[in-house]
């Protein structure tokens, strides 16, 4: 039989999503990765990779739709690298992302699969998985001589350019259009990834669920440009419920988006956001989940897991801006939050104030070195881990072990590096419970939140995480 080569024509019926989104085939063994397929789709794929154990194909001809597919809303949805999955139904999204995580559980934590499906409840998902989210992160680039704002394509620095984009609101949508229609107004030169010249960057917008206040970020490759003066006054006059106009300059190369400093060109540095009881402030460069209404629902699992009676010490590493701890400071006797960012310590402290917390300690500095140090002085109860998508250090995973710290609930956005933690931890903690929530709906991304306790006390009656 002939080699096959890019260009090939294949027969493929997707069996499977995977981690990333795309859909997997095999045609005689071999694996088939289509961007887009989903279970059940039948048709003819060409190949644009072919390597010795897999390959990657574009599904030129459908024949047969799988069931779970419906009409995506967005009329971008094939070309823009936002969301992955708004051509499945959402209840198969929920069901595939637990599918998914167990998958990867099993594989990269080699964790034992019968007990997974025990242990892995069904997603929290949203009633209404639109426009939820209250941050916007659009790189710019100039399309025909114009500045356009947009997404990425898939596996690309291709701008695909928005007008109104489903998963973020209407008011951050039109907030984008407006600097893009000023940028071109003032001819603002746009930056140039390949020459590494050009002025604005990325445009961030924050918009408050709670509160109408909408805050906008230029992200610039130098901090003076001629026009700059009268963009800020154009856009402090044009959009609505603007409470600050910030810029961040980010004078490197690559693929960072923000940089080290950011001052306030107009207004404030940052808006208003509530959750639940709580108020918060939140500045640009400051993490803060990008769903608030899941927020609620995350912070609550996480609360009803720790059952906290008022006694307990908390660590809440990797912090942000304190959100989990304030969240728990009411139920516990002294929270302690580790973070690294300058700036959400210095929201995390406004935070503190506005809810009238007083039993909450910020300590600035690398989890890898604060949480060995606290642990080493003070006996914690719970720890809660929320590390950025690379997961834990092994430094901080041990310090855990060797402190016999009793619960630890562990937060993640990324499965795959989960997996590799929890196959650590497993070896001296309990898995008591394992509930995703539906952060992103959309995308393939997921948050999942892991009860560990030690001995296993908990184990024979995991809570029930409540719904709202
Ligand atoms: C996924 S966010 C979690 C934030 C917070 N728990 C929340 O729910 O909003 C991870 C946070 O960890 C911080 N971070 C990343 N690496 C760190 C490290 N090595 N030490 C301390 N903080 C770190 C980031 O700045 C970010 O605020």
């Amino acid at each position: 039989m002939r080699k096959l080569q890019k260009g090939d024509l294949l027969e493929v019926t997707i069996d499977k999503l995977v981690s990333g989104g795309e859909g997997l085939g095999k045609v005689f063994g071999y694996p088939v990765f289509v961007p887009g397929g989903l279970p059940g789709d039948h048709g003819a794929v060409e190949m644009v990779s072919v390597k010795k154990d897999y390959g990657r194909g574009l599904m030129v001809q459908r024949w047969d739709d799988g069931p779970t597919r419906v009409v995506p809303p967005c009329p971008l949805t094939e070309s823009c690298g936002g969301c992955q999955w708004q051509h499945l139904d959402y209840p198969a999204q929920l069901e595939n992302k637990r599918a998914l995580l167990i998958e990867t559980l099993s594989r990269l934590g080699k964790l034992p699969e019968v007990e997974l499906e025990n242990w892995v409840k069904a997603p929290l998902g949203m009633q209404d998985p639109w426009r939820y989210r209250n941050k916007g992160q659009f790189p710019f680039q100039t399309i025909e001589g114009q500045a356009r704002g947009g997404f990425f394509a898939p596996r690309s620095h291709t701008l695909v350019p928005i007008q109104d984009c489903l998963i973020h609101p209407p008011a951050m949508n039109a907030a984008l259009n407006q600097v893009e229609a000023a940028l071109n107004q003032l001819n603002i030169p746009i930056y140039d990834e390949k020459t590494h010249s050009g002025f604005l960057r990325h445009v961030l917008i924050r918009e408050s669920t709670t509160h109408p206040q909408i805050l906008v970020g230029l992200v610039t490759r130098d901090w003076e440009h001629p026009a700059l003066a009268a963009l800020v006054e154009k856009l402090s006059l044009e959009i609505p419920n603007l409470v600050g106009l910030v810029q961040n300059r980010n004078p490197e190369p690559g693929n960072r988006i923000l940089g080290r400093e950011t001052r306030t060109l107009w207004g404030k540095d940052s808006l208003k956001e509530s959750l639940g009881d709580l108020h918060f402030s939140i500045s640009l460069p400051s993490f803060f989940q990008v769903n608030s209404q899941q927020t609620v629902v995350l912070y609550e699992t996480i609360n009803s897991l720790a059952e906290l009676s008022g006694s307990e010490t908390v660590v809440d590493a990797f912090a942000g801006a304190g959100t989990i701890g304030l969240w728990l400071a009411k139920q516990a006797k002294q929270v302690y939050c580790l973070e690294s960012v300058n700036e959400a310590i210095a929201d995390g402290k406004i935070n503190r104030a506005l809810n009238q917390i007083e039993n909450l300690e910020f300590r600035q500095g690398v989890v890898e070195k604060l949480l060995p140090d606290l642990l080493a002085q003070t006996k914690a109860d719970l720890v809660i881990l929320d590390p950025p998508r690379k997961g834990c250090e092994p430094a901080v995973l041990a310090s855990l072990i060797r402190s016999e710290v009793p619960k630890v609930i562990y937060v993640s956005c990324n499965p795959a590096t989960l997996a590799r933690d929890l196959a650590l931890l497993a070896e001296h903690y309990e898995i008591s419970a394992i509930q995703p929530i539906d952060l992103f709906p959309h995308t393939h991304h997921l948050e999942t939140v892991v009860l560990l306790t030690r001995g296993g006390a908990d184990q024979a009656a995991p809570n029930e995480p409540p719904t709202s």
